[in-house]
Parts: structure tokens; sequence; C-alpha cells
């Protein structure tokens, strides 16, 4: 199972004063000395943390994989053909929001999507759809040919008790289901040291996308170990 960190919360924190640090790219190495498998940044449409000089960078020094997350937004879609990372993962995008709030309809944006995937996957660039739990996304995701889901795991991380077991099974269910439709299975948002466990033990999930808890566990023990303890309690789960 690969992790991707999501390091957009390193970039928050030097918007917070609109300098020059902390730069998201001096996580890298630590990242990947400490066992990361990739790197995953979202370039949002208002710019407020990652920007196009971040992208550019981080292309060039990333040696595990660089995923991008992104809306579906011509300018958008521009910058990351010309940028080339490994992977994008098309994701919802609110302006008010503070982080991504529900996935993406796939079923809605059907015409468009095909369209998008096909582009990108004609220069090599895999192709994953941010998606709620349900079987219809799925189904769509794979029509329009993407190469893989990220399931939102976020109201799995909400729940507690019985609505928590409710919401793991629907992600194992999903994850079954994308596997039989022959579509990688990611997932990630709001995962966490305490709750990844139950998520990393479901075999058709290949890739989690961790930010949020890494970098702030990372204030305390330093990111390299942060990344480290986060990685051996997937393998541990596996
Ligand atoms: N995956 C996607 C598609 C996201 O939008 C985010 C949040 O940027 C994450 C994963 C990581 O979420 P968190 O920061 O809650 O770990």
């Amino acid at each position: 199972m690969r992790l991707g960190i999501n390091i957009d919360h390193i970039a928050t924190i030097r918007e917070a004063r609109g300098g020059i640090e902390p730069d998201p790219a001096w996580a890298v190495p630590y990242c990947e000395i400490a066992g990361a498998d990739g790197i995953t940044i979202h370039l949002r449409e208002d710019r407020r943390h990652i920007k196009e000089r971040d992208l550019a960078l981080l292309k060039k020094i990333v040696s595990v994989r660089l995923n991008l997350e992104m809306a579906l937004n011509d300018e958008i879609i521009d910058i990351a053909i010309d940028s080339s990372p490994d992977q994008i993962t098309i994701v919802p995008e609110k302006r008010q929001e503070l982080t991504t709030e529900g996935g993406l309809d796939v079923c809605a944006n059907r015409k468009r999507l095909e369209e998008v995937v096909k582009k990108f996957k004609e220069r090599a660039i895999e192709v994953a759809l941010f998606i709620d739990p349900e079987a219809d996304q799925v189904r769509a995701a794979a029509e329009v040919a993407a190469d893989a889901i990220e399931i939102h795991t976020g109201a799995y991380s909400n729940a507690r008790g019985t609505k928590r077991i409710d919401e793991l099974e629907k992600i194992s269910e999903v994850a079954e289901l994308a596997y039989d439709c022959r579509l990688d299975v990611h997932a990630g948002h709001g995962l966490n040291y305490s709750n990844v466990t139950d998520i990393a033990k479901i075999k058709r999930i290949t890739e989690l996308n961790i930010g949020h808890s890494i970098i702030s566990r990372a204030v305390f023990v330093g990111i390299e170990n942060a990344v480290r303890e986060m990685k051996e309690i997937i393998e541990r789960a596996r």
C-alpha cells in the first residue's frame, strides 16, 4: 500500500505570513527518507496554499510519485498538462470551503470527465476521481475510463460507534466493486494515527493520501518521524 503525503498544509503555514517559509519543498527529502511513496498537493483555483512555483519545483525534486489534486477547471487543466505529474486526482472545489467537503459527482459530469480523462491518459498521466463511497459513482468512474478512484473517507473519520462501522462497511463494499470494475482504489481525507488501521486493512485499497494529521504530528516529532510512524501503522495493518 502506497502512502502519499499531502504537504499543502506546509504551504498553508507559509501563507499565514505571506513569506517564504516553511517551503513545502523542504519536506520532500524527509518524507522520502521516512518511506513516503508519494507527495500530494492541491493547486486550488484561489491558490490559497500551493502555487504554480511549488508545482514546478516539486516536479523537479520529487523522486517518488507526484499526485496533483485539482478541480475540473480549464486553467488548472492546462497547468497540470504542462507540469506532467505522475497522477492527477480530480476533486470538487468550492471557494468557501476549508477543505474538500464532498466527493465529485461523476454521474452528473460524465461527458466532461470522459474528455478530460482522455486528455491526461494520452499523456501518460494517471487519473483518479475523488468520490464518496457510492456504487453509482464507482460505475460512472469506470465508464469515463478513469484509472482509479479515491474514496472520500471524511464521513468515516467523523463518525463514531456503530455509525463508523457502517461507514467502514460502505468503503469496503465500494472498494470491492471498484476492483471488479478494474479501477485502482485509493482513499483519503481525515485519516489519522488512530483511525487509519481499519482502512489500511481493506486489501483492495492500494494508496492512502494523508495530510493534516501527519503535518500536525510533525510539529512535535518532526516530519520524518511523523511519516515513519504512519507508514509503520499502515504496514502493521496489512
Ligand atoms: N485526498 C484528497 C482528495 C484531499 O482533498 C485531501 C485534503 O487535501 C486529502 C486526501 C488529505 O486529507 P487530510 O489532510 O484530511 O489528511
